[in-house]
């Protein structure tokens, strides 16, 4: 039975791998920060390992004992007001005590980064394009750190995720709807007709399996399966759901009323194509589209539970 050790296995898209890699027969160890995370992982069958991302003695011992490596937790998840240039440096660290726990083995390790690190074109882009000279944060210092370590002879490769992972009426939809909720009313900015991308958390949590099992070392994945939904037809969405007015709200207003990196957010294009996992690992997404799990699916309940009560 092959084992692996997971980083983020509490979180949300980890807690989709864990409950697919259980069934296929792979044995969970997974780093956890608390009891409350013991509980979580316990409960789908997976392994607590107790540590964070500067538990370097636990990440390098797990990782050598492990066969497969997928690294999914973020220091910034849940502490968004952390320097970025923190972020990376406890992102560098931990993966350094993996691949030290990996070196020479062969073994695949499977990174965490995101699309939005290619610059915007206008077009459909792919892991070859050029990078954003304005990203939004620093993560691709993190994917170029970790794909170094293709050198120390680690099957190192990187999902980039989408900037919309969705479904199971969670993640950034949700936080989206709760602002919305907030305010009265939803808003996209200036015409909305900026094209993002999406992949449904089933989805995602596919291809990382798929890239432990198949990928090359170096191997770089878009996990999106859609690049065409624009900001509006989100808002949209989520305002019919919400049952709240719709409206657009200038680039400088958004900036000025939710801070630069929302407004940036919410306006940057990312048209990344996931053709590349389709045809070399044969990634086969099938959850239901953004829009309609919004309209129609998961993101219902969370908009009845936010409607307030009529007076
Ligand atoms: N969700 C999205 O839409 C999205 C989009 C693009 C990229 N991503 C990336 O995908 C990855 C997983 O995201 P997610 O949405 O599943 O995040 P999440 O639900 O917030 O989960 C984060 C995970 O990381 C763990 N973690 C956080 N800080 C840690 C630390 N210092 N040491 C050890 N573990 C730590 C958390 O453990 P606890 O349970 O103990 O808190 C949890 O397991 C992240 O790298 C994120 O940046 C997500």
């Amino acid at each position: 039975m092959a084992r692996i050790f997971m980083t983020g296995a509490s979180g949300y898209i980890g807690s989709v791998v864990v409950e697919q890699a259980i069934p296929k027969g792979y044995q969970i160890y997974a780093l956890s920060r608390s009891e409350a995370s013991d509980e979580k992982i316990k409960a789908q069958g997976a392994v607590p390992i107790r540590g964070d991302l500067k538990f370097y003695d636990v990440l390098r011992e797990q990782s050598a004992q492990a066969d497969i490596v997928l690294h999914l937790a973020d220091a910034y998840a849940g502490n968004f007001g952390m320097d970025y240039a923190e972020v990376v440096r406890i992102d560098n660290a931990a993966v350094d005590a993996i691949g030290a726990g990996l070196d020479g083995s062969n073994k695949p390790l499977v990174i965490t980064s995101g699309t939005l690190v290619v610059a915007p074109t206008g077009r459909v882009t792919t892991e070859e394009s050029a990078l954003w000279d304005k990203p939004l944060n620093d993560r691709i210092s993190s994917e170029q750190h970790a794909l170094k370590l293709v050198n120390k002879g680690i099957k190192v490769s990187a999902v980039r995720l989408s900037p919309f992972v969705y479904g199971r009426g969670a993640s950034g939809v949700r936080l989206f709807m709760m602002m919305f909720a907030n305010g009265g009313e939803v808003f996209y900015v200036n015409d909305g007709d900026i094209k993002t991308s999406a992949v449904y958390v089933d989805d995602a949590a596919a291809l990382f399996l798929l890239a432990a099992e198949k990928a090359n070392a170096g191997d770089i994945f878009n996990a999106t399966s859609i690049n065409d939904v624009t900001t509006r037809e989100l808002s949209e969405a989520m305002g019919s759901i919400l049952g709240l007015p719709v409206k657009s709200f200038s680039y400088d207003d958004t900036v000025s009323k939710f801070g630069e990196f929302l407004a940036r957010f919410l306006n940057a294009e990312n048209q990344a194509s996931g053709a590349k996992a389709k045809s070399q690992l044969g990634w086969d997404p099938k959850g239901l589209g953004i829009i309609d799990d919004i309209k129609i699916g998961s993101y219902v309940a969370v908009a009845e539970g936010l409607k307030k009560p009529v007076a």
